[in-house]
């Protein structure tokens, strides 16, 4: 069976590659290696015994897209992670990334309702939920006005699979994650933030290693326990294994609708003071920090309901918040070495 992973060399792509091998799928990877390296299929290569096969490409190029999907006529499914995900770089410029998110999501479903079998599944965000009501999130939770055209474009890739697949042979799975963090045991393969990182778990790790000075806790202020935002913190490799399970289920017309969707979290929240106290205890160093003001665009709270993940799908997920976050700073430590 082979599958179609595009974005294959980021972070949750390469993860899921690695994951797609080891349960015996032959995995063909587009990339454009605009936010990665070729050395991640080193990495793969080093934990499956495989490398997969891939091609440099921008799916922006319709022409390219199209020729691919001549050349390969035996792609019985297609998972999609090539996207951007910066949220302040989408504020700056919202037609990059809906040229890159909505532009490249038609192209290959396209190409999908020409065969077929269209097996999709769909890289979305909790984001979708924005500021949810109530906790945990389900999945039937209203999906509330984006706060950024990068939010923006998961919720339009939603519904352009959704209005799509009424109408063809697609069958898809929308993956709502949220907050992947970690790295893959054996360090091989992780997250290769470009400059400096946005997100929590990248800028802890690269603190402790001395790379930053001190990383900044956005709020003190919110109305949670110890007054910093909560999120739910799922490990990448818990993440990747998701995307197997639904890929199989796809392949097993095991879908009881075309399209359906998942949390993929571990329905337990923690707070930004959690995670700093959960890596000063498997690195064993106290992490240099200060409290400032909240970052704009910023939610109090957001962790799943993982029933649907868990009885549905039957996947749920394994590692702890301190295992991501010992993988995270294994990882950090192979890449500054
Ligand atoms: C962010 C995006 C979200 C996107 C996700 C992708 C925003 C507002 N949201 O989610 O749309 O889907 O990344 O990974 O950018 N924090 C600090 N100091 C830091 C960095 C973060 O205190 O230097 C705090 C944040 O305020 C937040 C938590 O850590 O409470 C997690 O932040 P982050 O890792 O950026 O994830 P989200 O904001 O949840």
């Amino acid at each position: 069976m082979k599958i179609l992973v595009t974005g294959g060399l980021g972070f949750i792509g390469s993860h899921t590659v690695v994951e797609l091998q080891n349960e015996g799928f032959e995995v063909i990877i587009i990339d454009n290696l605009s936010n990665t390296s070729l050395s991640v299929l080193d990495g793969i290569q080093n934990i499956t015994g495989k490398v997969p096969a891939f091609e440099q490409l921008d799916l922006r190029d319709k022409n390219k897209v199209q020729d691919f999907f001549k050349r390969h006529t035996d792609i019985e499914g297609v998972i999609h992670f090539a996207a951007s995900k910066a949220v302040g770089e989408s504020v700056g410029n919202p037609l990059l990334y809906y040229e890159n998110n909505i532009n490249v999501l038609v192209y290959i479903l396209q190409e999908l309702e020409k065969n077929h079998t269209a097996n999709f599944i769909f890289s979305s965000s909790c984001t979708v939920y924005g500021q949810a009501e109530k906790m945990p999130i389900t999945e039937d939770s209203s999906v509330q006005t984006a706060l950024s055209p990068y939010g923006n474009t998961k919720q339009i890739g939603e519904e352009i699979i959704i209005d799509t697949a009424k109408v063809t042979n697609v069958n898809a799975v929308l993956l709502r994650y949220f907050n992947p963090i970690g790295a893959h045991p054996s360090a091989e393969i992780g997250e290769l933030p470009l400059g400096v990182p946005q997100n929590l778990v990248p800028f802890i790790t690269q603190t402790g290693i001395g790379l930053r000075q001190e990383l900044s806790v956005y709020g003190d202020d919110y109305p949670t326990p110890d007054g910093t935002a909560i999120r739910d913190y799922i490990h990448v490799v818990d993440l990747a294994k998701a995307h197997v399970i639904a890929m199989q289920r796809l392949l097993n017309k095991k879908n009881q609708d075309k399209v359906e969707t998942f949390n993929l979290g571990t329905g337990t929240g923690s707070s930004v003071l959690e995670v700093i106290h959960a890596f000063e205890k498997v690195s064993g160093q106290k992490l240099p920090y200060k409290i400032v003001a909240r970052r704009e665009g910023d939610i109090t709270e957001a962790y799943a309901n993982t029933d649907k993940a868990n009885t549905v799908l039957g996947w749920k997920a394994q590692f702890t918040l301190e295992e991501a976050m010992a993988s995270a700073w294994k990882w950090e430590q192979k890449i500054r070495s």
